[in-house]
């Protein structure tokens, strides 16, 4: 397999990193672009199946998929100007680009094209993304392969396509609330006597400790809540002080109201 990765920037090149340590992947040859390649020098020297260069034409020719991971409004002009050398019967391209829909690509690209779009989160830098991802009707058979690829990055879900508004304020916004759960625990760790390194040590382990419980047994969360909460205890004195003050209800209320905002944006844009 041989993959362009066409804009090789934060994202691209966590994916580039995530598809060369996958070995099952098979992939013969990886092109980076960008259009000043010089932070890229050490990938073309390190790497034997790596080239870099900032002739996408060049990139996506030698290619069989097409990563597109440019900033949304680079995509338009960019995608004009690839269009002659994109062919349905060769590439299979997938999309990282935030907001930018699979009509997207179809109204410069024509119908026949298997398009991909992805949703990754920044966990991604660690292999520990959580990504959406939804095709056309002419990618249903591309699917397998590009979760394969994109698994590279983490955990990868296929959604419908109507979801990804949805599964981006979950997803990718949702690290942005997690960070700040996490945080507000720390700062309650170092009122009640840690310092700082120490309260973001157990926040974080105690989180990861969370996750990992409902992640490898399957359960649900309020199972695991009644094995730590005893009549009469702390647990659930603290709980229902959390509940009291609306944590579960400001929890679900920003996760809508980041949604209706993404509505607001896309009718005043
Ligand atoms: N970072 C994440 O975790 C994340 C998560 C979800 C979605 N996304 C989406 O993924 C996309 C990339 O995000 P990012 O954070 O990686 O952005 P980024 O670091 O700005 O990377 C974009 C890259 O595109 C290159 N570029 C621009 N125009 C180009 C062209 N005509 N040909 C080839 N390369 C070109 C830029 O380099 P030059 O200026 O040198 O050309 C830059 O390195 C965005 O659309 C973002 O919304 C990112």
């Amino acid at each position: 397999m041989k993959i362009s990765i066409i804009g090789a920037g934060n994202l691209g090149l966590a994916i580039a990193k995530g598809i060369l340590a996958a070995e099952n992947l098979g992939v013969d040859a990886l092109y980076l672009t960008k259009r000043n390649t010089k932070s890229l020098e050490a990938w073309s020297e390190g790497y034997n199946n790596v080239s870099v260069t900032s002739d996408n034409h060049k990139a996506v020719t030698a290619s069989d998929v097409v990563i597109f991971a440019v900033q949304p409004g680079q995509l338009t002009d960019m995608l004009m100007d690839l269009k002659s050398s994109l062919k349905a019967s060769q590439h299979t391209i997938i999309s990282t680009i935030t907001g930018k829909k699979i009509a997207d690509f179809e109204a410069i690209l024509g119908q026949d094209f298997a398009v991909i779009r992805s949703m990754p989160n920044t966990a991604s830098a660690v292999s520990q993304s959580m990504t959406c991802i939804s095709g056309n009707r002419k990618a249903e058979t591309k699917l397998e392969l590009a979760k394969e690829i994109l698994a590279t990055l983490g955990d990868v879900m296929v959604i419908e396509e109507s979801l990804m508004q949805a599964a981006t304020v979950v997803c990718a916004s949702g690290i942005a609330f997690w960070m700040r759960l996490i945080r507000a625990t720390t700062q309650g760790a170092i009122q009640l006597g840690f310092d700082a390194p120490e309260a973001q040590h157990m926040a974080v382990q105690t989180c990861l400790g969370a996750a990992s419980l409902l992640q490898n047994g399957g359960g649900h969360p309020e199972s695991e809540i009644d094995r730590v909460t005893t009549p009469k205890g702390c647990t659930i004195e603290g709980l229902n002080e959390m509940e009291h003050q609306g944590l579960s209800s400001a929890l679900i209320k920003g996760l809508v109201t980041s949604f209706n905002k993404i509505e607001d944006i896309k009718k005043t844009s």
